[in-house]
């Protein structure tokens, strides 16, 4: 196989089909190093079995703080330090944590976010779904991204966080902007996650003002009557719900759609068996891979892995396209079928940080989709399928548009 390069991972070719890209790294070249200034990264694409132990495995921790608790070597500071503070503040979440910060700060939202209080979001979330539908359906076409995969998730976690209306629709230039820059952060990566932090800011002095019934007003009770929170955390913390909330959902209702247009028997097959929502939204969760790697880790020690030294502070991301088509684990792994029953895919991670958000993305799933093949019965592909275009990010799988009619 041909050496990977850290480009291609973000390319169209690879975006286009990753699940066979990821397929063949998996036989032929399991671990592939980049080095990025002072920090080497390993991606692993592995069998399921090893993958759901390595995203567990107590060898690789969030916390760069926890790797060197001697003091992080100078060559590694200068790294860190040109994301300036702006890196640092946005990188004091959960996902960047290790217990027991990680688990307190996860315990003091992991209650709104229970398959129970999902539930009761149904109502709601269907009524958004109608009404975007609304707004199109007598056009006869749409840009599915733009005019629903984006804003319904984004829609969903603003009135969770109580975000005005009118924010929303800025968000999503400023998260890419964010995403894309995040390996090599430089003075206009600052700049954009500044103004991020500082809308944040904004948004937290106003419910000091006037607290409302919402989960950043919440959060910010937490902050101030319990001081279960440092203000960083705070923003830190809202930061991530906003991008976690929509750039992962938007890829599995666009990512999703594109799949069922390009396999027609099994939009057939789902349109006469509405039942068959749930398996599909868990099949297209696992073949059209939303996201690409669990989030990052580091080696908390060295150690090695397919006969190659991994050193203390490497960072690993690892691939859960890969596992998520291990023939190993699912029959004709890729092919794309609706109603699998044997689905236990990893694309939502495991262990400590597994996907905190996961009931409320299988909820907006099965909504997005059981609304959009009930009230578009004639949904079609409005281009080439090799005109579209995906967002060129290597860990998140994100269409730039996709024109359907109906
Ligand atoms: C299709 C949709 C989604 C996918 C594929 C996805 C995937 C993931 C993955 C892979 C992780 C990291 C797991 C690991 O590294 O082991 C994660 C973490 C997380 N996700 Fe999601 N996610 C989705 C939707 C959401 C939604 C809607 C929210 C709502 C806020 C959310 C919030 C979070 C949070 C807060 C974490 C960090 C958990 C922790 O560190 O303890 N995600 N997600």
């Amino acid at each position: 196989m041909e050496a990977v390069t850290f480009n291609d991972l973000g390319s169209q070719k690879v975006l286009r089909s990753p699940a066979s890209f990821y397929a063949r790294l998996r036989e032929h070249e399991p671990l592939t190093p980049f080095t990025f200034g002072a920090i080497k990264i390993w991606l692993v694409a592995t069998t399921y079995d090893e993958t759901a132990l390595l995203l567990k495995d107590p060898r690789f921790v969030r916390d760069i703080h926890h790797v060197f608790p001697e003091g992080i070597p100078p060559a590694l500071q200068q790294f860190i330090q040109q994301g300036g503070e702006t890196l640092q503040l946005l990188s004091q979440n959960m996902l960047s944590l290790d217990p027991p910060d990680h688990t307190r700060l996860r315990g003091l939202v992991s209650k709104a976010f229970t398959p129970r209080m999902i539930e009761q979001l149904r109502p709601r979330i269907q009524q958004i779904a109608d009404e975007l539908l609304d707004a199109v359906q007598a056009r006869g076409q749409m840009d599915l991204v733009a005019d629903f995969a984006y804003p319904l998730p984004m829609s969903v976690i603003s009135e969770m966080l109580g975000i005005p209306p009118e924010d929303r629709a800025q968000f999503r230039s400023l998260t890419q902007a964010l995403l894309a820059g995040a390996m090599t952060p430089d003075q206009k990566w600052q700049t954009t996650g500044e103004s991020f932090i500082s809308y944040i800011k904004k948004q937290l002095a106003a419910r000091r003002e006037k607290p409302g019934d919402d989960l950043m007003s919440n959060l910010l009770q937490a902050r101030e009557q319990d001081d279960m929170l440092t203000e960083d955390e705070l923003v830190s913390m809202i930061w991530l719900l906003i991008v976690a909330g929509h750039e992962t959902t938007v890829n599995l209702l666009s990512n999703g759609a594109l799949a069922l247009l390009l396999f027609p028997e099994q939009l057939r097959l789902l349109r006469t068996n509405p039942g068959l929502i749930p398996s599909a939204v868990e099949e297209l969760l696992r073949l059209t891979a939303p996201v690409l790697f669990a989030s990052k880790r580091m080696a908390r020690e060295d150690l090695t892995l397919h006969d190659q030294l991994i050193h203390r502070g490497d960072v690993i991301y690892i691939s859960t396209a890969a596992a998520n088509t291990d023939p190993e684990k699912f029959s004709d792994p890729q092919n794309l079928d609706v109603s699998r029953q044997e689905n236990r895919h990893l694309i939502f991670g495991k262990g400590i940080h597994s996907c905190l958000g996961a009931p409320l993305a299988r909820l907006e799933g099965q909504i997005a989709f059981s609304t959009l093949l009930a009230r578009l019965p004639n949904l079609r592909l409005a281009c080439e399928p090799e005109s579209l275009e995906w967002n060129p990010l290597f860990n998140l799988r994100s269409l730039k548009s996709l024109p359907v009619s109906f």
